[in-house]
Order: C-alpha cells, then structure tokens, then sequence
C-alpha cells in the first residue's frame, strides 16, 4: 500500500479545490494500492471532507493550532479539525517552519495537540541546502524528530515525511537510493522513540515521471506531494504511475 497524500497548499481557491475534489471523486484507482489523502486549504476543508465522507480518500489539515479553543483571531486547532472530519494533520512542514517562522518548540505542541485530538499528525521534517553542504543532515534529522517525539507515548500513531527544503517547488527531488538510505535511518531513529511501526514518506519535486524509481525501496512508505498534486492530469497521471509499477 501506497500513501498518495496531496498537499495543495495555498495553491486552489475554494471554487478550484472544488472543482478538483469532484473530478478526483469520479476517478477510479486500486484502492488496494493506494491510500488517497487530501490536505485541502482550510476554507475548502469542511466541503471536501462532506465530498469524501464514507470514502476510502482520507481528508487532513495543513496545519493546525494548539489551544483546542479560544481567542487566538485567525487560528483553527486541531481539536476544530478533528471535530469537523479530518483524520490526519501535517505538523513541521518546511514552509511553516521557513516562512512562518514556527520553532521546533511550536512543531511540538502542535504534534501534542494532534494526538490529544485524535489527529493522526504527519511529521515533517528536512534539511536545507545549507545543512547538506555543511555536511549537518543527519544532525539536523535527529534533532527534528528528537525535539518533537521525547516525551511521546511509544504507542502514539504518527508519520514522518522527509521533505529536504532544497527540494521542495525546485524540480530538483532527492535522488531515490539517497532518499531510501535516509528513511532508512530515520526509521532507525524512530525505533528510540516509538513501538509502533512508523509509515515514513517522501516529499519533494514528486511528480508523476519521477514517482516509479522511489516506489521499489521498502522504506518509502508513501509520499507527500505539492504542486503536482493539485493539478488533476498531474495527479491522475501520478496515480496510475504507482497503479501500474
Ligand atoms: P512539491 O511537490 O511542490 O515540491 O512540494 C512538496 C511539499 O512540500 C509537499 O508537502
């Protein structure tokens, strides 16, 4: 089994997430195969989850707050998500960390709160360009995950998805063998940290060409994917990639 999740960002107003979520409910694919997940924005959230209610399409957070509720203007939590459908969240994901400035302090509240919740949270966590060039990768892998799991119940249900920052929107993915080594050893990691066997995912640059070369490696669980995934040919062209390897 696959895990398709689809990340569409800030990329589909709420007509086009729309639009989008019909076609996608029309298509057919081996659901034996693929585990469908659709992270919509959160305008979009509650008609996309009514769409997929009692499907095997599973609908998420982008992202979430901690407080369950209060006066927090703008914020939704992940209690809210929960409450209103979601299965899963993502927590972590580099453009939070990057471009709204969230700590790794913040990437675990929001992890506790998911579990608190009921969410099934989606770790996310990569290196930048400039970890990798000064060779501080592996550092920088186990202190995300470090900063997050202490402290997690072993049998708490989560995933992890390696999404390195260089390659997330450049076109340029991790190659596959090197992508494999690593959740590799982020599995590894994990075995500190939890009893449970944890899906681990690969995002970056995914597309519907380059999906088949990761899909033979046993430590990729699945994948998390951005712009290719909120395009319907994209993403129907992705699918049948993984349907057909
Ligand atoms: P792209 O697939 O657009 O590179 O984005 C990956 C990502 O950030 C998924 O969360």
């Amino acid at each position: 089994m696959t895990h398709i999740f689809a990340n569409w960002k800030m990329y589909l107003n709420f007509s086009e997430s729309m639009i989008l979520a019909n076609q996608l409910a029309t298509e057919s694919y081996d659901t034996e195969k693929i585990h469908l997940g659709i992270f919509p924005s959160s305008l979009a959230f509650t008609e996309v989850e009514k769409l997929y209610r009692d499907t095997e399409v599973a609908v998420g957070a982008q992202n979430v707050a901690w407080t369950p509720k209060g006066a927090y203007t703008g914020a939704v939590s992940a209690h809210m998500f929960r409450n209103a459908g979601a299965t899963y969240a993502l927590v972590g994901h580099s453009e939070r960390r990057h471009v709204f400035g969230e700590t790794n302090e913040d990437v675990k509240k929001k992890f506790d709160a998911c579990l608190d919740a009921g969410l099934i949270p989606i770790l996310c966590i990569g290196e930048t360009k400039e970890d990798l060039e000064a060779g501080k990768r592996e550092y920088r892998l186990k202190k995300q995950l470090m900063s997050v799991l202490e402290g997690v119940s072993k049998d708490a249900t989560f995933f992890v998805a390696y999404e390195p920052v260089w390659a997330i929107g450049t076109g340029e993915a991790c190659d596959h063998l090197q992508a494999a080594e690593i959740h590799d050893s982020i599995k590894k990691e994990l075995n500190t940290y939890t009893v449970q066997p944890i899906p681990v995912l690969y995002g970056g640059s995914v597309n519907h060409e380059n999906v088949v070369f990761y899909l033979p490696h046993q430590s990729i669980d699945g994948f998390l994917i951005g712009s290719a995934s909120a395009d319907r040919d994209h993403l129907i062209s992705l699918l049948n990639a993984v349907v057909a390897a």
